[in-house]
């Protein structure tokens, strides 16, 4: 329910059901010469577009640019420097001095073009800037073209505390192009497919199973099987948002599935010792290792997810885990309710479940069983 796939030959569309904020992810293959034709149709009138892109992607948004001048009359391009640094209070501020540099208004449109730290910082640009204007991911990463450009969560970093102001925001489009992967570092693009098995054992068990036929083929980034790998993420998330769009029910918590033990395991080793794809694979072990010992799931679960990440070359284990620093932090966790923990478990692959009051001595154990 709630989102669907249109599949063409070698392009697809995923539909984010919001009602009036409904929108489509693209998927494609070398469709930059098609990006300003889907921007001309889906947003209808263009006039200013204002492009903010990770530094590491300069050709890729500099293609871009050229193309959306055939359908805007006013096209504006600012780099930031990649890296999490760069959601900042203050590179918040400069970036909508910019805006108001470059004449933009209510009927402008940001387009955030890299991965995640670029979408959610360009999103709370366009969140904020008169109260808020349209806005357009094109991710560049795999991490972002599964996760973080689809749903609307958009935000910047306190000292110490990710993600700890922003909004709400959707998209009106989310422009997939499998090509960005061409360049994209060995390290980053193996740590995205952890979130795209995530998607296999927390919703869809079908896909899980293709991913373990296909292991190799992603890792090669095998174009027809990466596409289908996205389709099929975009499409568990696009389910999910469209269920629990500002994760009030509950539902859109699953998508943190391995998150708690993945954020403990980041605070813990020092932001940037480990990417967030390769922590969150560490977590899942972890996370399910805490189901088989409170008896929600087979040990099988374990050892078929165990395989896949390992065929993915992700890690699964954390040889540094620091128990006792890392219990106080998931205690800080967002899903700590009342000061009891509470975890995203699976009972099968396909399916999770949010189980609370879990006592700290289980979660010591399944970290332990991952060291
Ligand atoms: N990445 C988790 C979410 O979008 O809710």
């Amino acid at each position: 329910m709630n989102s669907n796939l249109i599949t063409g030959q070698d392009e697809s569309t995923v539909t984010v059901d919001l009602g009036d904020r409904s929108y489509p992810i693209h998927v494609g293959t070398e469709a930059t010469g098609r990006f300003a034709a889907a921007l001309d149709h889906t947003l209808g009138d263009l006039t200013h577009a204002l492009v903010i892109h990770d530094a590491a992607v300069d050709n890729w948004a500099g293609d871009l640019a050229r193309e959306i001048r055939n359908v805007a009359n006013r096209v504006d391009i600012v780099s930031v420097a990649s890296g999490e640094p760069s959601k900042s209070i203050k590179q918040f501020e400069s970036l909508l001095d910019w805006m108001l540099q470059c004449g933009a208004d209510r009927r402008s449109v940001v387009i955030a073009v890299g991965g995640g730290v670029i979408g959610d910082l360009a999103g709370f640009v366009a969140a904020s800037f008169a109260r808020g204007v349209r806005f357009v991911q094109v991710p560049t990463t795999l991490l972002a073209m599964v996760d973080s450009s689809v749903g609307g969560k958009t935000g910047i970093n306190l000292t110490g505390a990710k993600n700890m102001v922003g909004a709400f925001w959707q998209p009106h489009l989310v422009w997939v192009d499998t090509s960005a992967m061409k360049t994209l570092p060995h390290r980053s693009y193996i740590s995205g497919l952890a979130e795209v098995i995530k998607y296999g054992v927390i919703d869809d068990a079908s896909f899980f199973a293709d991913l373990e036929s296909n292991a190799q083929a992603l890792v090669d980034r095998e174009p027809n099987v990466l596409r289908h790998a996205i389709e099929q993420s975009c499409l568990s998330k696009a389910r999910v948002v469209g269920e629990d769009e500002r994760e009030t029910s509950g539902r859109r918590a699953i998508l943190n599935y391995g998150h708690t033990f993945a954020h403990a395991i980041e605070a813990t080793a020092g932001y940037g010792a480990l990417l967030h794809g390769e922590a969150v694979a560490i977590g899942m072990q972890m996370a399910a290792s805490l189901a088989i010992q409170l008896g929600l799931c087979e040990p099988s679960l374990l050892e078929r997810q165990t395989k896949l990440l390992s065929q993915c070359q992700l890690p699964i284990t954390f040889p540094d885990a620091d128990v006792e620093a890392m219990l106080p932090v998931m205690m800080r966790d967002k899903k700590v309710a009342h000061g009891k923990l509470r975890f995203i478990l699976p009972t099968k692959i396909g399916s999770v479940e949010l189980v609370g009051d879990v006592d700290p001595a289980h979660v010591r154990t399944a970290i332990k069983a991952h060291v």
